[in-house]
């Protein structure tokens, strides 16, 4: 089978960068991206290349090199499908929002809509690859539809599920740990390992059943959050006793078979990816009257809120027990650094708490525009927009947000507010000037020395 002509059908934050490098590294095929989201397909195909719809070190090396050579980005949806030797499904698997299933199980209206429309279009046989993370026996969803709703033209159906974190995802596409294959034609396996081998050694491209690989996906994020509220519910036993939770974290992960990293403590994990999974294999585990199972991974879910609550509850503890009127700067909105992706953010959870409270912020985040940050409050509908827009404010620097602030809180990891001018910062500020360090970012020591009251998580 010789892939020609690849499509994928979704240009987000897994689409667009993991396209781009199969374009980069497969110069001989032609990759076209398409997603129902004219605005978005306007953005990728823009001449300034640091506007690009997903933020990603990185990314605007890759597509300059490779857009209008084989790398193309269309709205053309129907087009794409019917040309394409193999498609990737690439759309978003939001958590439901209503009827069974309701806040736990994955939405799977998206994939479902993708696998008519392929089996309404098209008149040639086809790899179909999916992408997405989506509950365990996807895929056999994906092959049912299409093989009683189609013209009788054959369709083969992988699961190749994504790895790459975002911030992060160039360097993982271009070095992945693995590349994960799940399948039971070993032709259409083959085909798509060719693919990656164009760049991946190919002992790190492993070949499962299908059912496998859609729930390794699951299973290693919930694995990573686990070691994430693992750590963070010790951080608050460190700060009830005195240890301190970096140095247990560095004394915990020399261990091998613990290992160092994802052992850094936090106001929270966000994402798109880790709630969704947990809650996802929650879901399919009580299907599967599997109540134990349920509840161990359920925990993990439980101890994240608590992280954020927590957070949330300290500022107001430790500022007299009242917010109430006080201005409090907000430093990052994403949910880690290096991207200007928003979704499930501990930032969002932590504002919420703090409005609800009557506080008023002023939020600086380097990549993330206000619309989005107004859209993500309007999401949780605790308020109206307006009483979050007379509550909130988004400033366009750090000193801005931090000017007449009481406190200022520490949600995103950039790099840059390490050497942000804390002295200007101090004399902008109320006093008693309190920092609130949900990353554990910044020299507690050298701040304590200049006079601000400082806490961070797990000290
Ligand atoms: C994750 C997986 O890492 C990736 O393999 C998968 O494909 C998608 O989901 P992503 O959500 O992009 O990637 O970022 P990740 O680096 O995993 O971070 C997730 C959250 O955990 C972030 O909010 C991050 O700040 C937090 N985190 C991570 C911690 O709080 N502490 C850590 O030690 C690591
Ligand atoms: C443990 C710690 O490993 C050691 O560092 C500490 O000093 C004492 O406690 P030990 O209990 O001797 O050591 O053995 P370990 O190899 O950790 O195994 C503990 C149990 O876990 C055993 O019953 C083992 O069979 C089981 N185990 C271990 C598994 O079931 N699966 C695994 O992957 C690893
Ligand atoms: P992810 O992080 O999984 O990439 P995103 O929300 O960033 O999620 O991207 C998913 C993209 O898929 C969105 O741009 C959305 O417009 C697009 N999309 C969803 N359904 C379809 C569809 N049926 N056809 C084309 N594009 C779609």
């Amino acid at each position: 089978m010789e892939i020609k002509k690849i499509t994928c059908i979704g240009a987000g934050y897994v689409g667009g960068p993991t396209m781009s490098v199969i374009a980069q590294k497969n110069p001989d095929i032609q990759v076209t991206v398409v997603d129902l989201n004219a605005q978005r397909i306007a953005d990728w195909n823009q001449d300034d290349l640091s506007q690009l719809p997903v933020y990603e070190p990185g990314l605007d090396a890759v597509v300059a090199e490779a857009r209008g050579r084989n790398l193309f980005f269309s709205t053309e949806v129907e087009k794409a499908i019917q040309e394409a030797d193999m498609i990737f499904i690439s759309v978003n698997t939001p958590t439901k929002t209503y009827g069974k299933g309701k806040g736990q199980a994955a939405d799977l209206k998206f994939i479902e809509l993708c696998a008519r429309q392929i089996a309404d279009v098209s008149t040639s046989s086809k790899i179909i690859v999916e992408k997405s993370t989506i509950p365990v026996r996807t895929a056999a969803t994906i092959k049912n539809i299409l093989d009683h709703t189609g013209k009788g033209v054959q369709f083969q159906v992988l699961s190749n599920p994504e790895f790459l974190a975002e911030g992060t995802a160039i360097r993982d596409l271009h070095h992945p740990d693995r590349i994960l294959i799940g399948g039971e034609n070993p032709e259409a396996i083959q085909a798509l390992k060719k693919i990656y081998e164009a760049w991946v050694p190919s002992e790190r491209i492993i070949t499962t059943n299908l059912w496998s690989s859609e729930l390794s996906k699951l299973v290693a994020n919930a694995f990573l959050a686990q070691r994430v509220s693992s750590i963070n519910s010790i951080s608050e036993l460190c700060e009830a006793t005195g240890a301190n939770v970096d140095e247990v974290a560095n004394a915990i992960g020399q261990d091998s078979r613990i290992g160092s990293k994802f052992l850094k403590a936090s106001v929270g994990f966000g994402g798109s990816c880790f709630q969704k999974d947990l809650l996802n294999l929650v879901y399919i585990a009580r299907s599967y009257n599997l109540h134990a199972v349920a509840d161990y991974w359920d925990q993990v879910i439980k101890i994240n809120d608590h992280q954020k609550t927590r957070f949330a509850e300290k500022i107001i503890q430790t500022m007299y027990n009242t917010v109430n009127g006080k201005k409090i700067a907000f430093l990052g909105w994403a949910f880690k650094k290096d991207t200007n992706d928003t979704r499930e953010s501990a930032a969002i959870y932590v504002a919420d708490h703090l409005l609800e409270e009557q506080a008023q912020i002023a939020v600086y985040d380097p990549k993330v525009q206000d619309v989005q940050i107004y859209k993500d409050l309007d999401y949780l509908a605790t308020r109206s927009l307006e009483e979050n827009k007379s509550l909130l404010q988004v400033k366009t620097n750090p000193y801005d947000a931090a000017a007449g602030a009481h406190g200022l809180a520490i949600l995103t990891e950039w790099d840059e507010f390490r050497d942000l001018d804390w002295g200007k910062i101090k004399t902008q500020m109320k006093k008693p000037a309190f920092i609130f360090d949900g990353r554990k970012l910044l020299d507690g020591k050298k701040l304590t020395e200049m006079g601000f009251v400082y806490y961070a998580i797990g000290e």
